[in-house]
């Protein structure tokens, strides 16, 4: 993992288009997102409530006012519902793709199947997986997919991992990423599994929360290998959820709050 200082803002379920879809959450996440002047920023999928055409528009206008250079965006299972994966490259570009910076490596892959909420990765896409992270030497590896790799709590019915979470998760241990970047059920959340993070996000902008969860993102800041996630409730503070140092072990994790302590 690289030395320098490198500051992710990760947004995910922004959901234009839905009922529960609150505009003010979104304009105060994108005002916060650009006072914070990220190295990257990666929107993590469903980005819309149904794929429409007009939905990805609002989504696009969105996501033009993120002031910054390298913005990283995937599908997820609500874009690829009415064959909304064609807006989505219209407008974002390839479904699949990589950001390869000074100090960070990130790829994102469509996990999504058209008109299903269930995803994959899909075998075909495992050699580019490997072989752009394995030369990516001591960049920060991070990999982006709209489901989840690994159950969370808090989710109801485990329903939401991809089919091949296990093959997917034993190559990217195998290629060393540090983190892996999620979002999907909307319910903020981190596991540690061997020396990699796994984070999922909530929902950045919508009252589509589950349990005592609330709408917020994530901001990862990483310096000197020392990994820390927050949670940013747009409008509120944030609150530190997670802290690791691969190198020494040092691991330390907040209590979240999810539907099953209720
Ligand atoms: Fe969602
Ligand atoms: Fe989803």
């Amino acid at each position: 993992m690289g030395k320098g200082r490198v500051t992710i803002c990760q947004i995910s379920d922004i959901h234009c288009g839905n009922a529960r879809f609150i505009p003010d959450l979104l304009d105060r996440t994108i005002i916060e997102v650009n006072r914070m002047n990220p190295t990257a920023v990666v929107v993590s999928g469903d980005l819309t409530d149904a794929g429409y055409r007009e939905e990805f528009e609002q989504a696009a206008e969105y996501i033009d006012r993120i002031e910054c250079e390298h913005i990283m965006v995937i599908p997820g299972n609500h874009d690829a519902r009415n064959v909304g994966y064609i807006h989505f490259e219209r407008l974002f570009g390839e479904r699949h793709s990589v950001m390869d910076l000074d100090e960070a490596i990130l790829v994102g892959v469509d996990s999504s199947e058209p008109d299903l909420n269930d995803g994959q990765v899909g075998r075909e896409h495992y050699e580019f997986i490997t072989d752009t992270f394995s030369g990516a030497g001591e960049k920060l590896k991070i990999f982006v997919v709209h489901h989840h790799l690994i159950p969370l709590p808090g989710t109801g019915r485990e329903r939401n991992i991809v089919y091949d979470a296990g093959d997917v998760l034993q190559r990217l241990v195998d290629v060393e990423v540090d983190l892996v970047l999620s979002g999907h059920k909307h319910v903020p959340y981190s596991w540690k599994l061997e020396n990699m993070l796994i984070v999922n996000a909530g929902t950045a902008s919508t009252l589509r929360v589950r349990g005592d969860t609330r709408p917020c993102y994530n901001i990862i800041e990483v310096e000197d290998e020392q990994v820390e996630v927050f949670r940013k409730y747009p409008f509120k503070r944030r609150e530190l959820a997670v802290s690791f140092q691969p190198r020494t072990q040092q691991y330390s994790r907040s209590k979240e709050r999810v539907a099953s302590e209720l």
